[in-house]
């Protein structure tokens, strides 16, 4: 077989990058979680194989075989290509993505909280709160609204770590993505966290509840408001108006019994 040439790795990076069937890890983190948590990676690319299996020998020595005999060497001038915003660690993946069942996610681990994200704007929060639900063993983290929660842009802020928990869309729209978590069994209860709610204290959350967080400048739609169980806040110093949408994520899971 020919073996691919430069133009080949280039155009598989930009194709995977526009396909929603695959995911781009930049840098060796990204690829480290991505493999100990199962993905199937279609081509991974380095323009430093020392540098790479210092790191693996370093911070992932469970991995060093796998990553050794998975990664190919190319000119840093081809990574350059493939990897616009080069990795400092000079290592880039395709992945697959795993199949997302919006209603198997909604029902997995039903003891354990589930993150909801009803439209959020910057994908590096969305990487960060993935981040943070894989850390604290949440049972997944859906969003609502455009965004591509396996944007590239997603999976660098997560370091890779969508493929720890189910990570997915429920779809644009607010009340439908409201409809499929009423009819999941057994059905959740839904918390909406609003720094307009009541406090959280050292309040303990329901097992299992949907953690329902707002959009970085408007916070929670009404219809979502309208549609919880409970609406909570972190409470804040007399001034501040809101945390940011990830760590205030971040707060809830460890903070409140839900981590
Ligand atoms: C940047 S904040 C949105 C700010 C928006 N102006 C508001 O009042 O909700 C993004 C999300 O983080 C969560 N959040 C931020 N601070 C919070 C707090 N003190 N208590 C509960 N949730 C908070 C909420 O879910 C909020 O919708």
């Amino acid at each position: 077989m020919t073996p691919p040439t430069s133009a080949d790795h280039a155009a598989r990076f930009a194709a995977a990058r526009e396909d929603r069937s695959r995911a781009v890890l930049d840098g060796f983190h990204a690829l480290k979680h991505a493999l100990r948590f199962g993905a199937e990676v279609e081509v991974a690319v380095t323009s430093d194989p020392a540098g790479l299996a210092a790191l693996a020998q370093e911070l992932a020595p469970d991995l060093r075989a796998r990553l050794d005999a998975l990664a190919v060497a190319v000119p840093r001038e081809e990574l350059r290509r493939i990897a616009p915003r080069l990795p400092h660690t000079e290592v880039v993946a395709v992945t697959r993505r795993p199949a997302f069942d919006p209603a198997a996610a909604l029902t997995a681990q039903p003891q354990r909280p589930l993150v909801l994200l009803e439209d959020p704007r910057h994908l590096g929060n969305v990487g960060a709160v993935v981040r943070v639900a894989a850390a604290a063993d949440a049972a997944g983290v859906l969003v609502t609204g455009p965004r591509d929660p396996w944007d590239p842009a997603a999976l660098r802020g997560a370091a890779g770590l969508h493929y720890a928990l189910p990570v997915g869309s429920l779809g644009e729209r607010t009340e439908a993505a409201l409809d499929l978590l009423g009819a999941s069994v057994p059905r959740r209860p839904l918390v909406a966290l609003d720094p307009a709610g009541e406090p959280l204290g050292d309040m303990r959350l329901p097992a299992g509840a949907v953690l329902a967080f707002g959009t970085e400048r408007h916070g929670l739609s009404d219809t979502l408001l309208a549609r919880a169980d409970r609406r909570l806040a972190l409470p804040m110093r007399a001034g501040v108006s809101s945390l940011n949408l990830a760590t205030a994520v971040a707060a809830v899971l460890y903070g409140a019994g839900a981590g």
